[in-house]
């Protein structure tokens, strides 16, 4: 039994969608813990695209159990778009669960998002304008309405009716914004209730039941670990957890379940929105790692800030999750490159920096320092082996290995499953791997863990 949790080591989009679906193979059941429509996750399948918000990647998988976890917020409309996109690609979502207790995204969340953003200027934080920030901060507050409240159609006409009356106040008196009609937000919610109530259930029961039966549990993260809205480039963050952690409390389980945990981080690096970004490269450079990576957003379409990797960030990532191995991924899209840059340090107020600064402020004085690496002017797309690789390209991952005292367990270089190297099994292999022999290992307990249920690897 191994269960792992699958996070994003920088600012999101680092091809977790690919990695997990990849690992899900060896998964029973695949849970998403935290963010909702903000993340765009995309999966390649024989040469099929699958761009998934909310519905976890090892969907694709007919066997595997699929849960939207506690810790997720969800827009109904969208998941129900999801739901029928799966369905006319003849993909069975039967086997997904929906937690009771996430939250709904409502039309005035959204709508919020947007007008406040708007208000801020300059002081944007460039969200995806999902009703994110305003779900989330409706569930601090304690007014947000939680998946249970839509099985309930009574209390929920009251419940909206009262929150629809109270959040209209807001629109009017703070935005100059229309009201919204309550009872035609009660019609379309009851509505979405009725589609979705087949899938709603006590998701932290439904988890523990498969910890019991020794079930191999792959936690799916969104965003990314700099988007953290704990320990991420605040206040140009989402406001969910995205980090290791954030799995036991979105998902419901405890820490002692958990045994690994894989980062994915891209060969470079890409932000999406506002905020510092020491090794952006708003050059040729940027444009060139763009066009190859294709760096445009799933969700937004906007364009993706480009730029060198980071090992600052990178150990900041394996610190704050605890990560036992990465998966570096779009190795593939360096490829033409003579040269290839690697931020080692940062240099701020003339100090050397190997740690990130904790101070917004600190963080966009910031500049990098770095490390010219050769590169190999040659095409790894083909590659299924390390042997297969350029020297110039094995050099590269195990300087990155080097830097951030981290193992690479998987290579990514394509979009589709089968352009990948396991260097070592991520998930039943020994907890260390073999570019980056590890003295020091994070994870206390023996291998006896993870000796059983092994089930190779097939991409
Ligand atoms: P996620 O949000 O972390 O799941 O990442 P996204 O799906 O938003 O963005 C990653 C993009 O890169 C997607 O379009 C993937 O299909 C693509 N991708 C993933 N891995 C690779 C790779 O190794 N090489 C290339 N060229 N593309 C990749
Ligand atoms: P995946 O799961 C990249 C960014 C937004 C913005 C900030 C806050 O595909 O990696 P929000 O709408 O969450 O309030 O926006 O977070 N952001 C992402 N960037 N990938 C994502 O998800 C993101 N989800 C949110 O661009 O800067
Ligand atoms: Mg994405």
């Amino acid at each position: 039994m191994a269960n792992v949790v699958v996070i994003g080591a920088q600012w999101g989009d680092e091809g977790k969608g690919k990695i997990t679906d990849l690992l899900s193979n060896s998964a029973d059941m695949v849970v998403r813990y935290q963010g909702g429509v903000n993340a765009g996750h995309t999966v390649v399948v024989k040469g099929q695209t699958f761009k998934l918000h909310l519905i976890p990647s090892g969907i694709l998988y007919p066997s595997t159990e699929c849960i939207i976890g506690s810790g997720t917020v969800i827009d109904p409309k969208v998941l129900i778009q999801e739901l029928d996109q799966l369905d006319a690609l003849h993909i069975s979502t039967e086997n997904l669960l929906i937690s009771s207790t996430a939250h709904v995204t409502m039309p005035y969340h959204r709508l919020i998002d947007q007008a406040s953003e708007e208000r801020r200027g300059d002081h944007k934080i460039g969200t995806t304008k999902r009703g994110i920030g305003p779900t989330y901060a409706d569930k601090s507050e304690r007014t947000g309405i939680r998946m249970i409240d839509l099985m309930e159609p009574e209390s929920l006409r009251k419940l909206l009716h009262w929150t629809v009356t109270h959040k209209n106040a807001v629109l009017e008196k703070l935005y100059d914004l229309p009201p919204l009609d309550p009872e035609a937000v009660i019609q379309e919610y009851l509505g979405y209730a009725e589609r979705l109530r087949p899938h709603v259930v006590d998701s932290s029961l439904r988890i523990h039941e498969a910890i019991r039966q020794r079930r191999n549990i792959l936690f799916e993260g969104a965003q990314g670990t700099l988007l953290d809205l704990d320990h991420g480039t605040y206040p140009y963050v989402t406001s969910s957890n995205p980090v290791a952690g954030g799995a036991c409390v979105g998902a419901g389980v405890g820490p002692t379940m958990i045994d690994r945990v894989i980062g994915v981080a891209k060969a470079y690096t890409t932000r999406v929105g506002e905020g510092p970004f020491p090794t952006e490269q708003l050059n040729e450079m940027g444009e060139l790692l763009r066009d190859r990576g294709a760096e445009f957003g799933t969700t937004t379409g906007r364009e993706r800030r480009c730029g060198w990797f980071d090992g600052v960030i990178g150990r900041y990532a394996v610190r704050i999750n605890g990560l036992d191995c990465l998966a570096i991924t779009k190795l593939d899209v360096l490829d033409e490159l003579a040269e290839i840059q690697v931020c080692v340090a940062y240099d701020l107020d003339g100090e050397r920096c190997h740690e990130l600064p904790t101070g917004a402020r600190q963080f966009a004085q910031c500049r990098p320092v770095y490390k010219t690496l050769p590169g190999w002017q040659q095409s790894t797309a083909d590659c299924r082996s390390l042997e297969d690789l350029p020297a110039a390209a094995l050099n590269y991952l195990k300087f990155l290995a080097e830097l951030m005292e981290v193992p690479i367990a998987i290579v990514s270089l394509g979009a589709s499953r089968d352009q990948t190297i396991i260097v070592e099994d991520p998930i039943h292999g020994p907890k260390r791997a073999l570019l980056y022999d590890r003295a020091q290992p994070i994870g206390l307990r023996g291998e006896a863990t993870h000796s059983a249920a092994i089930r190779a690897i097939e991409v």
